[in-house]
């Protein structure tokens, strides 16, 4: 054993998941897959963690700030350009296509969940890699799936002890009639104001007018109060939808507020947007956000596909959350106190039967004294403490003890399991 820390360190914006955090990403998990997703059709899936750089750039959008400034970009030995995944949506369209699942009976429900990167300066609740839950929901362009998504996502993070706020907006689509149209507006707006926006905003104004929308920079802030709103200028059957949507909503009680500068980070989006935020986060306030994709099939090669998601920060999550941090993992049921070489000479077996029997056991591995057997049983969690000594054995007993009562009584020892099995049902 070295006290000697290593002189090495996880690298800026990463993080090692330790006991007992990550009992409480699985249990995160679980809920995702057993208790909300699952039950509602999602089927689990996964995608690779690097995809070809291609996939971003034309997935998430050439001129956006995750594939601009925030990827992971290498060329593999075989010099393919090869981008660890920023987000999930597009490699799950890619895969969606590549699979021909959109081939079978749609929509496409799908549930994946993983480790994303994005070189991001990292603060509270933003990390380079950070760990993502993503629901998927692809080949269906009626506003009933985005309510059934969005209502899966709010009961979803209630479930996980999340306070939140619904922000909901359309950004319409791709069209003269309708966000193109707008984007011209909003550009002749901004250039009328070009002066008193942030450098930094002055420039991609042509490139990407509406990422003036999510400036942090006071002075681009003050002038997009007066910019129009894009839900002014939606095209007929936009709005149309964007109005089923909310009748949708409405008819499940789910409180919301129309966002008209809500625009999302990532290019691919049409339509529907929505963000949950949360008031317990800081800066970092997004603990889930989403939308429609209707052209992302599309700009992957694919064929007319249309899509809505969300995915949701785990990490995030678990500092928002009021429930799950308070949640204490109990997988260990009883411990066994072994006190002398004969009694330790049993303990192995007695740990090994109740194991297969399905209780979760735990013993001392490092030869401690009963007080320090003790301590250990506490340490695991135990609810029960099986004590066996010299006295014990002699009469084919143990001593079974409460750690939460302080009670104890001797019980014959082939009765350990059944007594168990039934004080814990
Ligand atoms: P996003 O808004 O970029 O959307 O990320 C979704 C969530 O991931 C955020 O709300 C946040 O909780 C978490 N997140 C993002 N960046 C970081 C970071 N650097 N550190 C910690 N957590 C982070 C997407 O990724 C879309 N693919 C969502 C989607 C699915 N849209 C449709 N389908």
């Amino acid at each position: 054993m070295s006290d000697q820390p290593t002189s090495f360190s996880a690298p800026r914006g990463t993080r090692d998941l330790l006991p007992p955090e990550s009992w409480r990403w699985h249990r995160v998990f679980d809920l995702a897959l057993n208790r909300v997703f699952g039950p509602a059709g999602y089927e689990p899936m996964d995608t690779p963690i690097f995809e070809h750089t291609e996939v971003f750039e034309r997935g998430v959008g050439e001129a956006s700030e995750v594939v601009t400034k925030q990827m992971y970009t290498f060329d593999d030995r075989g010099g393919r350009s090869l981008t660890l995944r920023p987000e999930a949506t597009a490699g799950i369209v890619r895969a969606v296509l590549e699979n021909r699942l959109d081939k079978g009976s749609l929509p496409v429900k799908l549930l994946c969940w993983g480790p994303m990167f994005r070189q991001e300066r990292p603060q509270k609740g933003r990390y380079r890699q950070f760990t993502q839950i993503d629901i998927e929901a692809i080949g269906s362009e009626g506003p009933a799936i985005d309510a059934e998504i969005i209502e899966l996502a709010a009961r979803f993070l209630n479930e996980a002890g999340v306070e939140w706020r619904l922000l909901l907006n359309s950004i319409g689509h791709m069209d003269a009639s309708c966000r193109l149209g707008y984007l011209e507006a909003l550009v002749d707006y901004l250039r009328t104001h070009e002066s008193h926006l942030a450098p930094e905003d002055r420039e991609r104004i042509e490139a990407n007018p509406l990422r003036a929308f999510d400036s942090k920079e006071g002075a681009t802030i003050a002038v997009m109060k007066g910019a129009p709103a894009i839900t002014e200028h939606l095209c007929e059957n936009c709005e149309r939808h964007f109005d089923e949507v909310r009748r949708m909503l409405d008819a499940l009680d789910l409180v919301y507020t129309i966002d008209p500068t809500l625009v999302r980070g990532l290019d691919y989006y049409t339509r529907t947007a929505f963000e949950f935020v949360s008031d317990d986060l800081g800066a970092q306030s997004t603990v889930l956000g989403g939308g429609r994709y209707d052209g992302l099939a599309e700009s992957l090669g694919g064929g007319h596909l249309p899509g809505i998601g969300f995915a949701l920060g785990v990490d995030r999550l678990l500092l928002a959350s009021h429930t799950l941090n308070e949640w204490q993992p109990r997988p260990v049921a009883v411990f066994v106190v072994a006190v002398g070489d004969r009694a330790g000479r049993e303990a192995l077996p007695l740990v090994t039967e109740l194991r297969r029997a399905g209780i979760g056991a735990d013993w001392d591995l490092m030869g401690r004294g009963m007080k320090g057997q003790m301590k250990g049983a506490d340490r695991s969690g135990a609810r029960w403490a099986a004590i066996l000594g010299d006295d014990e054995l002699d009469a084919g007993e143990l001593t079974l003890k409460d750690l939460e009562t302080g009670e104890q009584e001797r019980i014959p020892h082939g009765r350990l399991v059944s007594d168990i099995q039934t004080k814990e049902t």
